[in-house]
């Protein structure tokens, strides 16, 4: 049965990786962390460019691959230069429809990392979609550091929304973008600070958009050829150090998933 692979830099993709387990129960996953150059949201465009091209090249020419989640916003940021022979779905599109579709008075906030923020590409899917009053971008790599190292809640995670939330308030934005894959996993503790400083945002993750979209793209190719159903697997190939990963995965995602981890040496 082919699988369909999903990458990210490290754990952050992982958050789509659940959403996409949850809603495709018949789908076959392979969710490749490329750990070994984590994080990409401080690279250039270019350096970016040459690790999708080489995590697509890995898992196209080595797995049975009908479809792949570039499950990053950084990678997702250089798609259109890539070329693939299968759908390549990124998470951009996916996020920006979910804001339109929330925000009441147009005027949004993205966090996501320094180089998402850069290549400007919520600006310009937004720009395409609708007019809105305002995007105010922050780039926000220190939240990447935390979320990897599991200090979602902290003081030093509340400490740093401070920090990244002075420009969101001040734009008056009733929605922020979660432009990182690794956010939604603040979700928990960003709703609970939000509580208690009495400010109201709605929290845009992008993953159930991307599910949909996913879902389309299934669905025109079984209409091609009928597949068997069979039981689901979650392969994990890691580029680098998996101890970190490995409870990560353990601590964050359902216990009743089963992931078989290997390393690869990409
Ligand atoms: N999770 C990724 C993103 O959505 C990458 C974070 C990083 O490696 O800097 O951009």
């Amino acid at each position: 049965m082919k699988s369909i692979g999903v990458f990210d830099s490290g754990v952050g993709g992982l958050s789509v990786l659940k959403t996409l387990i949850k809603n495709h129960p018949n789908e076959s996953f392979i969710y490749l962390g490329d750990t070994a150059r984590l994080p990409y949201g401080t690279k250039s465009k270019d350096t970016i460019i040459s690790y999708v091209k080489r995590n697509l090249n890995y898992l196209l020419n080595n797995h049975d691959i009908k479809a792949v989640v570039v499950a990053c916003n950084s990678a997702s940021s250089v798609i259109s230069e890539v070329t693939s022979s299968v759908p390549l779905i990124g998470v951009i599109e996916a996020g920006v429809r979910a804001a339109l579709k929330t925000t009441k008075n147009k005027r949004l906030s993205l966090w996501a990392t320094r180089t998402t923020v850069e290549l400007g590409q919520y600006k310009k899917h937004l720009d395409k979609k609708e007019k809105i009053e305002s995007l105010t971008s922050t780039p926000c790599p220190l939240l990447v550091s935390l979320v990897e190292e599991g200090l979602q809640d902290t003081e030093i995670a509340w400490s740093m929304f401070d920090h990244y939330l002075s420009p969101v308030f001040q734009n008056e934005s009733d929605t922020l973008i979660m432009g990182c894959t690794h956010f939604p996993f603040l979700k928990d503790s960003l709703t609970k600070y939000l509580k208690e400083v009495n400010k109201s945002l709605n929290l845009i993750d992008a993953s159930s958009e991307i599910s949909i979209e996913l879902e389309k793209i299934l669905t025109q190719d079984s209409k091609k050829k009928k597949q068997p159903s069979s039981k689901q697997e979650i392969k994990v190939l890691l580029t680098d150090c998996a101890s970190n990963f490995k409870h990560f995965t353990t601590k964050n995602l359902p216990k009743n998933l089963n992931f078989e981890f290997s390393m690869i040496n990409i």
